[in-house]
């Protein structure tokens, strides 16, 4: 039948949505610029998230959909497989005030989680007023990409390494820069310039592909930091009165990740110390436990064992994920384009509902 579909990034949402391409039995190709294993880089948001499930009742009914939907999937990898890098811990809220709002996101979350369960007084740290506790999956971000790629390649996906103009780039033999096969030593040859449709999965994109822009897409920087703290058995997010929350998230790894910010509109590419002082101090004050237990009486954020300083910028979208169908000219022929970007801060949690909505998309135009 000779069915070609092109995706576009290999980030979480390109390489799962990739994945569910391949399952539908099409003939499946990734192009990007940076891919699982890659040095960091601002540019591929996926390498830098912490990442859990722990769903969000502020944001829209599009993406609480597709969380509830992407948590059995987590749990179902899980029992196939006790490889694969994503665990079930016990997630841990605290709140040292709370109103109304707060009393709103505990009822979205113990629709969303079975265990959920409200701590009782005597559960609760000094100075938290309000506790819960319920199950979710972790997952060590650093092997499950890898893992998502040898997935999709095993299933007999191909991918090539490209920094991409725009998207019509790849549909014209003029237009189209070189493509080196991934991983290097594949034999792959290029796809031809004709696929059924392309799904675009580039994230923040905001780096280069010059053809359209989404302007209602913009970053939401987080600055966290990874600590090497083996001993910690569950996440936690704590939410001052200030309204800073500082998050744990434990690794299969042993390490933890410890955040964090969520600013708005900030490119900054690089840490800032006074931010990484300030999400230190925070981090012991919610959690002293962050410390080796000879270090933990005196509370010197010097004796957290940091294994690096992380910044991401998550792809936030005014109006939330970006799920439709449009469509690119070029010359005299035209194709479908089927969008899957603007994930913000859940791509993870979110991952496969819109890898499944992307290829229901996709099978909608192929009718
Ligand atoms: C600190 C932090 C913590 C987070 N924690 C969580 C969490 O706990 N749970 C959760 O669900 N989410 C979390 N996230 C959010 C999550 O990381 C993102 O939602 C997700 O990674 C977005 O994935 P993506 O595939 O859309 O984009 P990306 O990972 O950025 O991938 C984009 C892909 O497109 C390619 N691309 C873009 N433009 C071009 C071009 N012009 N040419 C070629 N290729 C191109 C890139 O190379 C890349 O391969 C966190 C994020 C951060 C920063
Ligand atoms: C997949 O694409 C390749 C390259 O374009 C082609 O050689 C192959 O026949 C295609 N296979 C299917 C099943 O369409
Ligand atoms: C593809 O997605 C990016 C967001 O990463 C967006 O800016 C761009 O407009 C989309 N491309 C097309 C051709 O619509």
């Amino acid at each position: 039948m000779g069915k070609d579909v092109f995706v576009v990034g290999a980030g979480v949402i390109g390489l799962s949505t990739a994945i569910r391409a391949l399952e539908a039995g099409l003939n499946v190709t990734i192009f990007a610029e940076t891919f699982p294993g890659d040095k960091k880089s601002i540019k591929y948001t996926s390498c830098w998230a912490a990442a859990n499930h722990v769903s969000v009742a502020a944001t829209n009914a599009l993406l609480h959909h597709l969380e509830r939907e992407t948590l059995p999937v987590f749990l179902g990898l899980i029992k196939e497989d006790p490889l694969v890098p994503v665990m079930v811990r016990p997630h841990r809220a605290y709140s040292q005030v709370f109103g109304s709002d707060d009393q709103k996101q505990n009822d979205h979350l113990s629709e969303c989680y079975s265990d959920f369960r409200t701590l009782k007084a005597n559960e609760l740290p000094d100075g938290v007023a309000h506790g819960a506790v319920f199950s979710t999956v972790c997952i060590d971000v650093p092997r499950y990409l890898p893992y998502l790629m040898n997935r999709f390649l095993s299933g007999g996906g191909r991918a090539f390494r490209v920094t991409l103009p725009s998207l019509s780039a790849l549909l014209s033999a003029k237009d189209r820069p070189d493509l080196v096969p991934f991983p290097p030593t594949s034999t792959n040859t290029p796809p031809s310039f004709d696929p059924v449709a392309i799904i675009n999965c580039t994230g923040i994109g905001a780096f280069s592909m010059g053809d359209v822009k989404d302007t209602n897409v913009y970053p939401t920087r987080g600055e966290v930091l990874i600590i090497r703290a083996p001993w910690i058995s569950h996440g936690l997010f704590y939410f001052f009165k200030d309204n800073h929350m500082s998050y744990i998230i434990p690794r299969q790894s042993g390490d933890v990740i410890l955040g964090g910010t969520f600013q708005v509109d900030d490119w900054h590419p690089v840490s800032r110390p006074e931010t990484i002082r300030f999400i230190k101090e925070r981090g012991i004050e919610a959690y002293p436990e962050l410390l080796p237990l000879s270090k933990r009486e005196m509370r010197n954020i010097e004796d957290l064992d940091v294994v690096e300083e992380c910044v991401g910028l998550r792809p936030t979208r005014k109006g939330g994920v970006r799920a439709e169908v449009t469509s690119l000219h070029v010359g005299a022929k035209i194709f479908p384009i089927v969008h899957n970007y603007g994930h913000g801060g859940a791509g993870y949690q979110s991952s496969w509902g819109s890898a499944r909505l992307a290829v229901e998309l996709l099978k909608s135009v192929l009718e």
